[in-house]
């Protein structure tokens, strides 16, 4: 890739491509966006760096801006995803040896989840390819089914320090999880004193049509990670916690050198502002419908092609029946100039910049009606 304008990039060669995927879901409003372009360029003849010595304004606006949306109370900044996953480890368990209980130190995740690529990150996500050679992962980390709530009732015992769960799994197949499977959750975090993790790193930022993904399934966290689409493809990512959980991380616990550094946070900051003031949120509701209703026509159309689609909001799997590959149809939008991801279960993952149009929609449904009609 040598440019991107909104949905659309240019590669090497000047060949032009619709963008679907979104550098993996995080191009909210698109690429190169004329606020998010300013705003940086702004920042960086300010100050670009100031590491977590000192405070600055970007980082402080962000962090009020952040806990207004999200109805949380505590901020930390880093660079990635899963870096905000391995912050929301560390403060579990030193939430819980601070609180006396040094022996409730469990991280429970899901199975099919994706929590990241660092130690704590992958021991918490279940898919074993990741980890395959990297063994010996650390140890207090523990799977229960995802949706099962009989499972989850028997697992989330007294030794867990925290249940980390994504509302949406995105890696896995864009699993979405069932609203009781949370309330269960949340009722059993509340019983045992284990904190409940949402990881709305892929499925969060707005992609659902709320802010939080949370706010769709009725359920609030104790702690919330975001990164992705935060800084609209600047390296940024944040953990939020309750006050409670705060305590878990005391100054001098954690750090970061480059977290939260002045430049993404500008990112950030406008991002948000542009959020607000074209009101994105209703943009993606909208879409999603059209979206959706695309993709079940596709399904019902090609029923030897493709599956039922899953997902919400702008981040949906289409699942591709065997013997066809979701691979090998990914590569083919792609000559045919869309692109799109892959996901676990064999689907094609589509997860657009939030700007996108019906018409654009059209056109990537348009693409993969035209593979079906080959195969
Ligand atoms: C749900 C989820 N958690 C964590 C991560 C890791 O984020 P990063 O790649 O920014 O470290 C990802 C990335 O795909 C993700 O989808």
């Amino acid at each position: 890739m040598v440019k991107g304008e909104g949905l659309i990039v240019t590669d090497s060669e000047g060949n032009t491509y619709l963008d679907c995927i979104a550098g993996i879901a995080c191009c909210a409003l698109g690429h190169a966006h004329p606020a998010i372009a300013a705003a940086v360029a702004e920042q960086a003849t300010k100050l670009v760096h100031a590491s977590n010595l000192f405070g600055h304004e970007p980082s402080a606006t962000l962090a009020d801006e952040l806990a207004k949306r999200t109805g949380l109370d505590r901020v930390f900044f880093c660079n990635s995803g899963t870096e905000a996953n391995e912050a929301a480890i560390k403060l579990a368990r030193k939430y819980q040896w601070r609180g006396g209980q040094p022996e409730k130190l469990t991280i429970l995740a899901c199975t099919g989840s994706f929590h990241g690529r660092t130690f704590g990150a992958l021991a918490a996500t279940a898919n074993d390819a990741y980890k395959e050679g990297f063994g010996p992962m650390p140890d207090g980390f523990a799977f229960t089914p995802f949706n099962d709530i009989d499972a989850l009732e028997k697992n989330l015992d007294a030794s867990v320090a925290a249940f980390i769960v994504e509302p949406i799994q995105g890696e896995s197949g864009v699993n979405v999880a069932d609203p009781a499977f949370l309330r269960a959750a949340r009722r059993l975090c509340d019983e045992t004193g284990a904190l409940l993790i949402f990881d709305e790193i892929q499925c969060g930022s707005g992609r659902l049509g709320t802010f939080c993904a949370y706010e769709r399934f009725g359920v609030k966290p104790d702690v919330l990670t975001m990164a992705k689409a935060l800084g609209n493809g600047l390296p940024i990512g944040a953990m939020l916690c309750t006050e409670a959980a705060s305590s878990g991380l005391q100054p001098g616990d954690h750090g970061s050198t480059f977290g939260g550094s002045p430049v993404p946070c500008a990112a950030a900051l406008a991002h948000l502002r542009v959020r607000d003031e074209t009101d994105l949120e209703g943009h993606v509701l909208a879409r999603e419908s059209h979206l959706f209703a695309g993709l079940r026509a596709l399904a019902d159309a090609y029923p030897g092609v493709y599956a039922q689609p899953r997902g919400m909001g702008l981040l949906a799997a289409l699942p591709v029946v065997a013997p066809h590959e979701a691979g090998a149809i990914v590569a083919e939008a792609r000559a045919r100039g869309v692109l799109f991801g892959t996901a676990g279960g064999n689907a094609v993952r589509i997860a657009p910049p939030l700007v996108v149009s019906n018409a654009q929609l059209d056109t990537a449904l348009g693409v993969l009606a035209g593979i079906a009609k080959t195969l």
